[in-house]
């Protein structure tokens, strides 16, 4: 039984994608780009099978739907008009001592102690007063009649620590409002050095749930990240002044990381923005698109008229989108730059909620039949609360990855918004005319929209297994299998020749290879024995191995000439298939 979210499984899947060529980080050589990824030769190839199955069951297998490609860059009007330019935004924070960004409805909830700290100033000068004070009458300033109560209020019998390797400390004020009040004037006539008075909160993670202890060698960790913090501000040897304690229960407002403060949520608009032309202005401004969808509702005219089709029907489109996600996490599960297979399925209004519903179970189908077990696959009906305001109902299709369970598509009842907002921004008709009632409307819609990488990422989450296996001298070792569904993998069938210096086992192998390669992908290996051979094809999830052997070429059977052992991944099993049934056989199996 596998441990959820199980962050060594992901580990491994991250590691083979890589060895074996499914997914690369984009740009490795420079250092990567976050959030993108370049797709190898077998992750393209299984990124392949899914769009064309995809395409397959939304557009081929029926009547009522219709495909196209829309251009990415389209006019700035359709962002306004669609609502993204002014709310496709995200609320984000930032951390006030790494300045790492997070995404505020993400961060996970903390409890625990929060220390308030109302500044810093610089160990030296304040070491400096403190051996001063032994002294009074020697000392330039604390001879200033009016600076003596400020300096006593601070420097009589402090509390706190101060470290004299790391040069910096704490100080706890017990009277923060007089004895800020004393620290403002002695910063104000630079007395303390360089200081902060810029208020900073941080939380103890880690420490003791049920009390607070002060560290006795100031090390608590909120008192170093506070540290941390005016270091940032200028204070070299920070010496910070606590102020407060309070326990704070299901926080958002502290880093996980470190327990420092947050910045205020911002808004941040996850559009790319790009320049049309030759000018870089606002006349020339567009963005990349976010969606797929909007080049479906702004071509829906067009498309109706020249496919001529009644209500419901649709419009399906694969292609790229991309989205300046705050924190791009998850290997690829969210990127920056990622695809879309996308369905409009435009309706008459009150046939959008049961369209909803039959096309939950469409989808939900469809992930079964590449290989994804049902029992993994969640329908999640999204409240009210977090519904955009135009949708009567959204479902998300949730997958339990093995970093925990997330969303691979959304089916949404959009109503008419899409259109009406286009039509009123255009002034241009995006009427349907029905013949049988003489009505014009404009119609609904419902919309299942799938993610390509995060389907491709559940893939390969699903398939990846170990189990045992035995090796050439028969001793059990772990094999490493991706167990595709046959439809969805990358290769097909693996074609070995049992020995490579055979001429005529090489040669029979070969004409194999040219009888399936115009049905499917295969790949040819001749290299190493045969175990081995399986054993990396298994690897990266061919489902099928047709080895050429002596008994192909009738030599100890002549009732076997011509047939070659097929070897069947999961299981094992080896079956002798005639050469001529084979194309059928594999063909029965992968389409
Ligand atoms: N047209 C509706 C729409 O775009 P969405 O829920 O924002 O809805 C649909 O996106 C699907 O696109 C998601 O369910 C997911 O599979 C995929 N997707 C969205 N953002 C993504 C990202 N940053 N990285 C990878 N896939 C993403």
């Amino acid at each position: 039984m596998s441990k959820f979210p199980d962050s060594q499984r992901m580990e491994k899947i991250v590691s083979l994608c890589k060895r074996r060529g499914f997914i690369f980080q984009s740009s490795e050589i420079y250092g990567g780009l976050n959030g993108a990824w370049d797709y190898g030769p077998l992750g393209v190839e299984l990124k392949r099978n899914l769009k064309n199955y995809w395409w397959r069951v939304i557009v081929h297998e029926r009547d009522d739907i219709v495909g196209m490609d829309g251009s990415i860059l389209m006019n700035r009007s359709v962002w306004k008009a669609s609502g993204h330019e002014d709310t496709f935004t995200d609320p984000m924070v930032d951390c006030l001592v790494s300045g790492k960004r997070f995404r505020a409805d993400q961060i996970d909830e903390q409890s625990g102690w929060v220390v308030n700290f109302v500044g810093a100033t610089d160990f030296e000068a304040f070491q400096k007063l403190q051996q001063e004070q032994e002294a009074p009458e020697r000392s330039r300033i604390w001879s200033e009649i009016e600076l003596g109560p400020h300096l006593r209020r601070i420097f009589t019998n402090p509390s706190g620590t101060f470290d004299l390797n790391s040069r910096s400390g704490y100080v706890q004020l017990s009277d923060p409002v007089e004895q800020t009040k004393s620290l403002e004037l002695l910063i104000k006539r630079g007395i303390l050095g360089a200081s902060s008075l810029q208020p900073f909160s941080a939380m103890e993670i880690g420490g003791d749930p049920k009390s607070f202890k002060w560290s006795s060698r100031g090390v608590n960790r909120a008192i170093r990240v506070a540290q941390d913090f005016y270091r940032k501000r200028g204070v070299r040897n920070p010496i910070v002044f606590a102020v407060g304690l309070e326990r704070e229960e299901h926080s958002k407002r502290f880093n996980p990381e470190n327990g420092s403060l947050l910045t205020e949520p911002r808004s941040f608009n996850l559009m790319f923005k790009t320049f049309v032309g030759a000018t870089e202005d606002e006349s020339s401004l567009t963005y990349l698109r976010p969606e797929t969808a909007q080049a479906i509702f702004v071509q829906f005219k067009n498309i109706l008229e020249v496919s001529r089709r009644k209500l419901p029907f649709g419009i399906a489109q694969i292609g790229k989108a991309f989205r300046n996600e705050i924190n791009p996490r998850n290997f690829t599960f969210r990127s920056r730059e990622f695809e879309q297979m996308e369905l409009e399925y435009f309706c008459r209004a009150g046939e959008g909620m049961k369209l909803l519903d039959y096309w939950l179970e469409e989808r939900l189908k469809f992930y079964e039949n590449i290989g994804i077990a049902r029992e993994k696959l969640h329908a999640r009906n999204v409240p009210d609360e977090e519904r955009a305001f135009y949708s009567k109902g959204t479902y998300d299709i949730e997958y339990d990855f093995p970093f925990g369970r997330q969303e691979l598509e959304g089916v949404a009842y959009r109503t008419d918004y899409d259109l009406s907002q286009h039509q009123n921004a255009s002034g241009k008709s995006l009427e349907y005319f029905d013949e049988e009632t003489k009505q014009r409307f404009v119609p609904h819609v419902v919309e299942p929209s799938a993610g390509v990488d995060r389907t491709v990422l559940a893939l390969i989450c699903e398939a990846y297994s170990e189990d045992e296996a035995p090796d050439e001298k028969g001793k059990m070792e772990t094999r490493l299998v991706l167990r595709f569904h046959p439809r969805m993998a990358p290769i097909k069938c693996g074609v070995f020749p049992l020995l490579r210096n055979n001429a005529q086992l090489v040669a029979k192998a070969k004409e194999i290879v040219g009888l399936l390669r115009p049905h499917m992908n295969i790949f040819y290996d001749e290299s190493g024995a045969i175990g081995r051979r399986y054993r990396r094809q298994d690897e990266i999830g061919t489902p099928f191995g047709v080895t050429v052997d002596f008994e192909t070429m009738g030599e100890k059977d002549a009732a076997l000439r011509d047939t070659v052992t097929v070897r069947e991944r999961d299981s094992m099993k080896q079956e002798r298939v005639a050469i001529n049934d084979l194309a059928g056989t594999l063909l029965a199996e992968i389409t």
